[in-house]
């Protein structure tokens, strides 16, 4: 019977959808110098949110460097961050999170590779999701998923952080988290990303104290190929907002993170997600 509801109201808020109350909206871009001379690495920049913040920081004077796993997606996305950003450095290189064994000498081919540049910003955001239940969840499914957006995020922070330190640079890390990471978790998704909330404060708290400041970032549903395959109706009757975050207003939001002007939020988690999963906790069938 419950299911039969479920179902019921899960066809109900699809048709709603196709009533435009917020089909396109305006979201102001954050342009300006607050990242100028800064030097930041992008995981997963090559499309969607990743893309976008790499874009964002560009717009404000950062040279950047994404990293992905599908070269060709990373090639195409150098190339179209320096058609809409003339002058900018932009630099792409093939790094996946979940081989942790290669981590280290991925790391060190960037800094061979950047002309000399000193990397003060890292970015965790690439991830992989999973929407497997619990109870139809799989090793390889759970492994998949935390190897992607728990222990990668770990392993490469560990070598980037060393090397911050080592280098005497003023630093900050964004990790990328979820409102999966405030909601009960039960799939690999929703316990990568508590995970990750966790580590943003321990790791501020071992950090802070080298001049490097931690932080996350916390999206509500957000309008990307994750999610929504290509669809361009941010409408979502089922989020307290009624749309879905477009990936441009994280990033303005991640531009203010990593600056100066946030220099005293250490090991917070920035919940950007129009209500979901912070007012609610029924948003998400
Ligand atoms: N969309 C949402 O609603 C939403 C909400 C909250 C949080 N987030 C988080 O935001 C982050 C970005 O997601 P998105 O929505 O922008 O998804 P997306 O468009 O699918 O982008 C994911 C990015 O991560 C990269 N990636 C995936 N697995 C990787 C690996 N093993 N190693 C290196 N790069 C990898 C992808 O590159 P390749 O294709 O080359 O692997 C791609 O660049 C994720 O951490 C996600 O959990 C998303």
């Amino acid at each position: 019977m419950g299911k039969i509801v479920k179902t019921i109201r899960k066809g109900f808020r699809e048709i709603l959808r196709y009533f435009p109350i917020k089909k396109y909206v305006t979201i102001p871009t954050l342009y300006g110098d607050l990242l100028k001379d800064r030097v930041a690495l992008i995981t997963g920049g090559s499309s969607g949110i990743g893309y976008e913040i790499a874009n964002c920081y560009l717009k404000n004077g950062a040279c950047v460097i994404i990293t992905g796993r599908n070269i060709n997606k990373i090639n195409e996305a150098v190339k179209k961050l320096k058609e809409n950003n003339l002058d900018s450095e932009v630099y792409g290189f093939n790094l996946d999170n979940s081989n942790i064994k290669d981590i280290d000498k991925k790391f060190k081919n960037i800094l061979d590779n950047i002309n000399n540049k000193k990397i003060d910003i890292l970015v965790n955001n690439a991830g992989v999701i999973n929407k497997t239940s619990f109870w139809n969840s799989t090793e390889e499914d759970f492994d998949n998923v935390i190897n992607t957006n728990l222990k990668g995020t770990y392993f490469l922070t560990k070598v980037v952080a060393k090397y911050m330190i080592d280098n005497k640079i003023k630093g900050n890390i964004l990790n990328v988290s979820s409102s999966s990471s405030v909601r009960p978790a039960t799939t690999s998704y929703q316990l990568a990303k508590w995970g990750i909330r966790a580590f943003t404060k321990g790791l501020a708290k071992e950090l802070s104290s080298k001049n490097i400041v931690v932080n996350s970032i916390a999206p509500g549903p957000t309008a990307t190929s994750m999610i929504l395959d290509g669809d361009d109706n941010i409408n979502r009757p089922s989020s307290p907002i009624g749309r879905y975050a477009t990936p441009e207003e994280i990033a303005s939001l991640s531009v203010i993170l990593v600056s100066d002007l946030a220099r005293m939020v250490d090991g917070d988690t920035l919940l950007a997600t129009g209500g979901c999963g912070n007012l609610t906790y029924d948003d998400w069938d």
